[in-house]
């Protein structure tokens, strides 16, 4: 994972790394480092933790021409002050900061150790870095010296680079790893995404794989394969990339308590009151498709796994398949399959790679993401939006719930049912009323902050928001959390009982609600600490939180939202990170 931002020329470079790490530390926070040409020198300052330990170090009176900096989700070696980046070479030639994976960089540290070069790290960068000065002393030019250097390597990189020889240029090479300039007045800037960026740049350059070149206060040259590029610029809508606490203790609450509004504003944007908004030759490719075939990740994973529920009544076969598995067994691309790929962020790397393979193969595919000029989105055949917002919390939230909503509105577009639009909108009015009793469900959260597992159990829809209510209770609120279909509890979890084990029931559906019902009892007659969750219509008095009604198919957003918001409150007991769990990125781009 991992978040790198840098910047050549004439503003406050500082102010922009530093705030810049700031907004990227959602990408990793294990360690943070900083380079930059003052005075003659290259000087790099890094720091075990977060940003804001290495903003206590820098100096406020810099005032570099060129500088790099980085926030780390340790691949390899520990997550430590040494093995922060940025990295430099054995002469300092060289300085960079790295996004990414070298696959092969023990054989490449192997060769470039037997002619001299001495590792200081247990990073894959630190290679880099010495096979950039070695080309470089071999050609005399850092231009071919980053052909061969990206020749060589394996893996995915997005790099920035400080040549210390050249204080007013910003060096770049790009694989696999997001990597984007941005072209201010008197500036050139790159980052991993645009976000440390809009307050200085609407205008973006989005670099392909393969890229590589320099960016300087008033000119950018992307070269690839040794040719040199015309850059393709793209402007952004820089709003949708600003996000602010504005007055809440974490983003995950704030994130919550605008899924109301995230609900109105995708139906608004795939329905005009009378008709569905989405391009009709996606529709006319998904009617005729014979498979449907979900791939994601996560809470993506889980969103999918509705979608998969909404789309086989249609009469198609529908799989899902989490993506980093379907990579190794690539089944199903053919003529009369259509892939949807869900992801928040549009980057996460194993579904990228999910999707070079669709993409060789001639594969059709949908991305619903909720990031403009994500990866994902760029490469899909047909992209749709989410419509969620910034999501800045790590663990996802209001994008699980446009995610639901989405592919609830798709079906209804290919089914032609109207209907579905004020079922959703229900859901909106249902969710404001949840969220403006959650202090109920923060007392219930007290009530279980010595526990160390939890099971969530449903059955049907329920047992699929049971998947992703436990997921954020690991994630969130550090408790091992595993779901189970009411019906499987007898063929061997049930053997975990004891007095006082934490079980989250859920609880919407009438078709089911009897035969949950059956196994709350027989959790109840192991002494299970039950929490039952359920909707008005099938609720019992002793339940621990009854919503409003909806429709069952879409209950799933009202009950994961409550399972949500007592996994925040759980954590907030616990005085967790909740922002930023440990050992988690919001973008996962490694594989
Ligand atoms: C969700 O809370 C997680 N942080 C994680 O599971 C996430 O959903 C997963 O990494 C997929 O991300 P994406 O939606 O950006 O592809």
């Amino acid at each position: 994972m991992c978040g790198i931002v840098g910047g050549v020329g004439n503003i406050n470079l500082r102010e922009y790394l530093l705030t810049g790490l700031k907004k990227l530390e959602y990408r990793g926070y294990d360690s943070a480092g900083i380079a930059y040409y003052e005075s003659s020198e290259v000087i790099v300052q890094k720091v075990s933790g977060r940003v804001s330990s290495l903003e206590a170090v820098v100096s406020e009176n810099i005032a570099p021409t060129v500088g790099i900096a980085h926030t780390r989700w340790a691949t390899h070696g520990q997550p430590n002050a040494l093995n922060a980046h940025p990295h430099q070479s054995n002469q300092k030639l060289f300085t960079i900061v790295h996004n990414g994976v070298i696959e092969n960089f023990r054989p490449l540290r192997q060769q470039l150790t037997v002619r001299g070069y001495q590792f200081h790290t247990e990073t894959d960068t630190e290679v880099i870095a010495n096979l950039l000065e070695r080309l470089f002393l071999r050609s005399g030019s850092v231009i071919e010296a980053l052909a061969q250097t990206m020749e060589a390597l394996e893996g995915s990189f997005a790099c920035a680079i400080i040549f210390a020889q050249e204080p007013n240029r910003l060096y770049f090479m790009k694989k696999a790893s997001p990597l984007l300039l941005g072209v201010a007045k008197g500036a050139g800037l790159l980052a991993s995404d645009p976000v440390p960026m809009v307050d200085y740049t609407s205008r973006f350059v989005d670099l392909e794989d393969g890229d590589y070149g320099y960016i300087e206060a008033d000119d950018l040259k992307i070269y690839h394969d040794r040719v040199l590029v015309k850059p393709v610029f793209a402007t952004r809508n820089v709003d949708l990339f600003k996000s602010d606490l504005e007055g809440y203790p974490h983003y995950m609450i704030k994130e919550i308590e605008e899924i109301p509004s995230v609900v109105k504003r995708l139906v608004d944007n795939y329905y005009d009151g009378s008709e569905f908004l989405f391009n009709r030759n996606m529709i006319k490719a998904l009617r005729s498709a014979k498979k449907i075939h979900f791939l994601a990740c996560g809470t993506s994973y889980y969103a999918s796994k509705m979608g998969a529920k909404y789309f086989r009544p249609l009469g198609k076969s529908v799989l899902v398949s989490i993506a980093s598995e379907w990579a190794y067994d690539p089944y199903d691309v053919s003529d009369d399959t259509i892939f949807i790929l869900m992801s928040q962020s549009g980057e996460t790397a194993d579904l990228i790679r999910c999707q070079k393979i669709i993409n060789a193969s001639g594969g059709i595919t949908i991305a619903a993401t909720n990031t403009k000029g994500s990866t994902i989105e760029r490469k899909a055949t047909y992209s749709l939006l989410l419509y969620a917002g910034l999501e800045v919390a790590v663990a996802s939230t209001k994008s699980y719930v446009a995610q639901v909503c989405f592919l609830a509105l798709l079906c209804a577009a290919l089914k032609n049912e109207n209907a579905v639009v004020a079922e959703i909108d229900r859901v909106a009015e249902a969710l404001h009323e949840v969220i403006s009793r959650k202090e109920e469900i923060h007392d219930l959260a007290k009530q279980v902050t010595k526990n160390k597992d939890a099971f969530f159990v449903g059955r049907g829809y329920d047992f699929l928001a049971s998947m992703e209510g436990a997921l954020k209770l690991k994630e969130v609120a550090y408790l091992h959390a595993e779901a189970y279909p009411g019906g499987e509890l007898k063929h061997g979890p049930i053997a975990l009982i004891e007095p006082g084990t934490l079980v989250v029931g859920l609880v919407s559906d009438p078709e089911v609600a009897s035969s949950i019902r059956n196994n709350f009892e027989e959790l109840r007659a192991r002494k299970a600490k039950l929490l039952i969750f359920s909707l008005h219509k099938v609720s019992s008095p002793e339940d621990a939180f009854i919503a409003p009604d909806v429709k069952p198919y879409l209950a799933p957003n009202v009950l994961v939202v409550v399972a949500q918001l007592f996994a925040y409150y759980v954590a907030l007991e616990k005085g967790l990170p909740i922002d930023k769990p440990r050992n988690l990125a919001k973008s996962v781009t490694v594989e």
